[in-house]
């Protein structure tokens, strides 16, 4: 029972007291993110995983991508549990290590440069450089780090885009296409300098003259859940309520997040919420199980999914309390299970082009 299970979390938890350290995304469900002891987006929750190197384990209530970069950032000697380990991310999966290698080489190939050696020009500037959504396999991190590349969240890909466009007169974004181009035209650049990567065609169903033109090549990912957001709901909510504020994930699609007042990470929307003002009525263009807990935690204002359909990310939801309990107690045993445990070589690649996002600045 839910009962059982709390007090098997609760005890587990005590007895491993500081050797622990639990980490909860935004999207869990309420019944996992009471266990956290840090609640973030997953920018906060890398940085968190860095400020606890004390903590000899790290659990991590979360997707794969995130418990990999927990790993890539920690210390050696810590442990990072994903206590169900298909608790993957299914845009993370829409770019594999060799379509994205493919892809490098075509493109290098188009710009007349060796994809393995890319150096500036005259101007001091690479024609291009990866930058990779921290919503990636380690192996992706891996692949920015060694090509002068870097990783960016939903929260930083403004500051990482002008880290980028410092140092190289192009990007390729991946895997998501919608935060890219978000992201991008809200720095000014032009819809026709943001062709998609499709890695099923060549030249990525391109011209070589589109590719020249190019600012930012977009990969063709994008996320299920966020996908599902429409104009038609942000429309229906106004008509309804003229007052009506609404926020969406930069996930969404570009029409989505141009009709919203306001877009952002999990942590901006969260911000959004509690600066808003008692009585305030506020649509939300992100996952559920995120927007309920707003709304329990907001009685005063009418917090509401865009969505009338529930939206849960199917994935977060696999972290069922039952298999925290399950590593948990497991630990207490001396047992490891669900270790993710990231390549050194790929580790250390990756790291590099973690490192460049923690330092790009503002
Ligand atoms: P945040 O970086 O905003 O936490 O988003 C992560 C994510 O997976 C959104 O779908
Ligand atoms: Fe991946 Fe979308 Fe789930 Fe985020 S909400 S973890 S992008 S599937």
């Amino acid at each position: 029972s839910d009962t059982e299970l709390d007090e098997r979390i609760v005890a587990a938890k005590a007895t491993l007291g500081e050797e622990l350290v639990i980490l909860g995304h935004f999207y869990q469900r309420d019944e996992v993110v009471k266990y956290a002891d840090f609640v973030g987006d997953s920018f906060q929750l890398a940085k968190a995983a860095l400020s606890r190197p004390k903590a000899k384990t790290i659990v991590f209530c979360g997707v794969h991508f995130m418990a990999e970069t927990a790993d890539i950032l920690s210390e050696s000697d810590q442990t990072v549990i994903l206590p169900n380990l298909a608790a993957g991310c299914s845009m993370a999966d829409m770019a594999d290590e060799s379509s994205v290698e493919t892809a490098w080489e075509e493109i290098c190939e188009t710009y007349g440069v060796d994809p393995e050696h890319v150096v500036p020009d005259a101007e001091g500037k690479l024609p291009i450089l990866p930058v990779t959504y921290m919503n990636s396999s380690a192996a992706l991190k891996a692949f920015c780090g060694r090509h002068g590349g870097i990783v960016c969240t939903s929260s930083n890909a403004a500051t990482v885009l002008e880290w980028a466009f410092e140092r190289a007169h192009r990007v390729l974004f991946f895997p998501d296409q919608h935060l890219g181009r978000n992201t991008a035209k809200a720095m000014g650049v032009a819809l026709e300098q943001m062709p998609m990567w499709n890695p099923r065609k060549a030249l990525g169903g391109n011209t070589e003259e589109q590719l020249r033109e190019a600012k930012v090549l977009l990969w063709h990912g994008f996320c299920s859940v966020h996908r599902r957001f429409t104009v038609d709901q942000i429309t229906q909510a106004r008509a309804a309520d003229p007052q009506v504020k609404i926020i969406v994930h930069p996930e969404c699609p570009m029409e989505v997040v141009d009709a919203a007042d306001a877009s952002g990470s999990t942590d901006a929307i969260q911000k959004f919420i509690a600066a808003a003002s008692p009585g305030d009525s506020i649509g939300i263009g992100t996952e559920i199980n995120m927007v309920n807990r707003l709304a329990a935690q907001y009685p005063d204002r009418s917090i509401f999914c865009l969505d009338p359909v529930i939206c849960p990310c199917s994935t977060m939801y696999r972290i069922h309390p039952g298999y925290l309990a399950w590593v948990l107690e497991e630990l207490v045993e001396g047992r490891v299970n669900n270790q993710i445990s990231v390549d050194p070589k790929v580790s250390s690649h990756a790291k590099i082009a973690l490192d460049r996002m923690l330092a790009a600045k503002p």
